[in-house]
């Protein structure tokens, strides 16, 4: 086990008993070992990859602590919610306290059983759906999609490339609606390892073709920088339709000159 991981626990296992959470906090605990029976490729030796100070459960990202870095995001309030990849949905569940009306999709089930135990507990109406975000017929459209951290396409998970992870991401956003994009490891080879976002130029030039980019921003890194984790590019879109690759161009000569400083990323 992982040293962060066995002082999470044992930081955990203080806070859940203070807040009266410890029993049902070990009961997700077991739940979340049964990870290790799945195809799926799983985060944190099996432990909350996400946190929720709410519960008394820090993770390896604590969702409070998190959102308070995306206070810019600026969403329209009541707006309807897609969340690629929604983990055990603290994330949706606090937005869901919020007002928003908030939908995960996550194909490990074992998270998606935690994330209704999770919603269960403090009555929340979040929508968890357990699906190949790929697969998935979506009836509904969405005034907003988050892909946070999802190490786009090289998880393991997902078996198309970044063009069609974000064409799907389109067709299932409603006019200007919202696409927030958050990086995993920006300064890492590009070669497509798992968490590697090193060809994020790339990424960002794809994605110029079908939003405009609208703010972004370095978050800072949610364990100890460059030895558990890295800070992460956060970007934030408007759909737009399809662009020329000519019109690329020039939005990608927006990003740079709008304040991006790119030598600050490439540290
Ligand atoms: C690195 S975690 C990020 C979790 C969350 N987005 C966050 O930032 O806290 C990636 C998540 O996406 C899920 N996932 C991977 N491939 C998926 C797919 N094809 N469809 C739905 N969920 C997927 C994983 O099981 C995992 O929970």
């Amino acid at each position: 086990m992982r040293f962060w991981v066995a002082k999470h626990i044992v930081f955990d296992v203080l806070n859940t008993s203070l807040k009266g959470n410890l029993f049902f906090y070990l009961r997700m605990l077991k739940l979340l070992k049964l990870q290790k029976f799945l195809p799926y490729k799983t985060y944190e030796d099996n432990y909350f990859y996400q946190g929720y100070e709410v519960f008394g459960i820090r993770g390896a990202k604590p969702t409070i602590f998190r959102l308070n870095q995306y206070s810019d995001l600026e969403l329209p309030p009541k707006s309807k919610i897609l969340d690629i990849g929604s983990n055990v949905g603290f994330l949706d569940l606090h937005l869901s306290s919020l007002g928003f009306n908030v939908t995960g999709i996550e194909i490990n089930p074992v998270l998606v059983t935690a994330a209704n135990c999770f919603k269960a507990k403090i009555g929340a109406n979040t929508n968890f759906i357990c699906s190949d975000f790929l697969e998935y017929n979506f009836k509904d459209r969405f005034e907003v999609v988050l892909s946070l951290s999802n190490h786009q396409t090289t998880d393991g998970n997902l078996k198309i490339d970044f063009n069609a992870y974000i064409t799907k991401v389109h067709s299932l956003l409603e006019t200007n609606g919202i696409f927030v994009f958050e990086s995993h490891n920006i300064y890492g080879p590009g070669k497509g390892l798992p968490g590697d976002d090193g060809d994020i130029l790339e990424k960002i030039t794809l994605l110029t073709r079908y939003f405009r980019i609208y703010k972004f921003k370095m978050v800072k890194s949610y364990l100890e920088h460059n030895v558990n984790d890295v800070n992460k590019l956060l970007v934030i879109m408007y759909k737009i339709d399809f662009q020329s690759p000519n019109m690329q161009l020039v939005h990608l000569n927006n990003f740079y000159s709008n304040n991006f400083d790119y030598s600050y990323i490439k540290k």
